[in-house]
């Protein structure tokens, strides 16, 4: 087999990544990894044990105790923590919180990288996360760092809660969010930032259909040649 070709598009949270990915994905017949709900996983093992997420010698000792999995199901990605079915569960804002904090540890990025590097090793994929086109896939065909202001990001994910049910306040979303923001780009460990060779998208004030049609632009121009 060629080759397999891999997509990274990272970016701060609320961007659009994952939802631009997955048409993108659907549309070029690759698998789409989001890296998030792996850390996700993590942040939800963490809680879960009633660990605080900030001690680091606590998480760092639960890992070799857990399995992260991903598999598929009608096309969308699912996590298993130990082989259960968890994705249910790592959309919260205290799991969306514990993920920030764990993220930052180096022995939590450690944990994933083989899983995410091998998905790529091994498929067409488009991955996206903060660190794709730094760390894991150095190597990717096409790299693409997506962005928008905190505030539309922060709209678009109060809105994507609301829709879920969940009781919150578009303040408390963008406070969350900034705090976020600094935590991912602040860090020591693979921090958010563009690698050099990254095409940057800036998608404030763009309509879903808008984004995606730009980078499916771009991908096609760069996938083909
Ligand atoms: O993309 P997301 O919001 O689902 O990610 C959850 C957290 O995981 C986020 O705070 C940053 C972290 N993350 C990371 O550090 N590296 C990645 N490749 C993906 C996510």
């Amino acid at each position: 087999m060629n080759k397999p070709i891999s997509i990274a598009i990272d970016g701060p949270s609320g961007a659009g990544k994952s939802t631009i990915a997955r048409v993108l994905a659907k549309e070029l017949g690759y698998i789409y990894v989001d890296t998030g709900a792996l850390y996700r996983t993590v942040g939800y093992a963490v809680l879960q044990r009633g660990i605080d997420p900030k001690d680091a010698v606590a998480v760092e000792a639960l890992l070799p105790n857990i399995t992260v999995s991903m598999g598929y199901a009608n096309g969308e990605q699912r996590v298993f923590l130990n082989g259960e079915d968890v994705s249910a569960y790592i959309r919260t804002p205290e799991v969306s919180m514990a993920a920030s904090t764990t993220s930052a540890m180096p022995p939590v990025r450690r944990f994933l990288f083989e899983l995410q590097q091998d998905t790529a090793r091994q498929n067409n994929v488009i991955m996206d996360g903060r660190d794709i086109g730094t760390v894991v896939l150095p190597f990717a065909t096409v790299k693409i760092f997506l962005t928008a202001s905190a505030e539309d990001r922060a709209k678009r994910r109060f809105l994507e809660l609301r829709e879920k049910g969940m009781d919150v306040t578009y303040e408390d979303v963008l406070s969350d969010m900034k705090e976020r923001d600094y935590n991912d780009s602040h860090r020591s460990a693979a921090p958010l930032k563009p690698a050099e060779d990254a095409i940057m998208v800036d998608t404030s004030g763009n309509t879903l259909e808008e984004s995606i049609d730009i980078l499916k632009t771009l991908v096609q121009k760069t996938v083909k040649g």
